[in-house]
């Protein structure tokens, strides 16, 4: 088993576990990974993504990339699946120890938060493999970091390091490493501290394209407006005895 997945009631810890390959993302992991999905497609919670052994993700698999066609090229196998990542119900948070490299940078870009440790390397060498990284780094990395930076970063393909990706804002904090999957525990105790369906629609908000809004927001905002649960919280709000 390449992915690992802890179930709790709030959230999902999957792991990328293939250490002997630096995690590299293999067609099994990407099956695994659609069969997350479909799980917190159906049951909405936060995903943590881990790597281990040191490594988040070296890429996708080389070995198995080499062989691949241009028939397989235009399935998008990875980008497929990474976007499926990216339009969880519920956010989903990266913690990136170590490399984070190609395909595996493509999946932590996909996350909606990401943190690091310092021996983070993020970047993707795509071109020195004669490909261009095509799962999500063209379009995400512009969006997360602004073009001029992205361009620099996939037309030299090099990686960056912990520091430099953190005044980027393309990671939001660094930890040491035993501290990381705290910190990610920590951010998704937040998040589960709030209203599920309020989380579910700001996502939504954020993930819809320019010209929907603010309409989108209005139509959303006024299914919550009804919410029993809005209710309950605002009365909570008011009724405090602290105040
Ligand atoms: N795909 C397939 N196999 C990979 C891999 C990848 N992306 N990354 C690492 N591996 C394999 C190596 O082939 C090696 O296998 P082997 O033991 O059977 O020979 C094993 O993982 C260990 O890799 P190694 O390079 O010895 O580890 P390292 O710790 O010295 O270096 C990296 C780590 C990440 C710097 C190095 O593995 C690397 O550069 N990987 C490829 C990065 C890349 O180009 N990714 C983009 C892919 S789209």
């Amino acid at each position: 088993m390449t992915l690992h997945i802890d179930e709790q009631n709030d959230r999902v810890v999957a792991t990328l576990d293939r250490p002997e390959k630096r995690n590299a993302i293999d067609q099994e992991t990407i099956d695994a990974l659609h069969e997350l999905c479909a799980m917190l497609e159906t049951s909405p919670r936060t995903l943590i993504l881990a790597g281990s052994a040191g490594v988040f993700a070296a890429g996708a698999d080389i070995a198995q990339l080499r062989d691949r066609t241009a028939d397989d090229a235009r399935k998008g196998i990875n980008a497929t699946a990474f976007i499926r990542v990216h339009e969880l119900p519920m956010p989903v948070i990266a913690a990136i120890d170590g490399y984070a490299l190609g395909g595996g940078a493509e999946l932590a870009y996909a996350a909606d938060i990401r943190i690091a440790t310092p021996s983070l390397r993020i970047g993707n060498p795509e071109t020195g493999l004669g490909i261009i990284a095509a799962a999500g780094a063209t379009w995400r990395l512009p969006e997360i970091i602004g073009e001029a930076r992205a361009s620099e970063l996939l037309l030299t393909g090099r990686a960056l390091e912990a520091e430099e990706a953190l005044s980027w804002g393309l990671v939001s904090s660094l930890h040491a490493t035993d501290d990381l999957l705290p910190a990610a525990h920590a951010i998704a105790d937040r998040i589960a501290a709030n209203d599920p369906l309020a989380t579910q629609y700001t996502k939504r908000a954020l993930g819809t394209p320019r010209t929907q809004h603010p309409a989108i927001e209005f139509e959303l905002q006024a299914e919550l407006f009804e919410s029993p649960e809005k209710h309950r919280r605002m009365t909570a709000f008011l009724e405090r005895k602290s105040r």
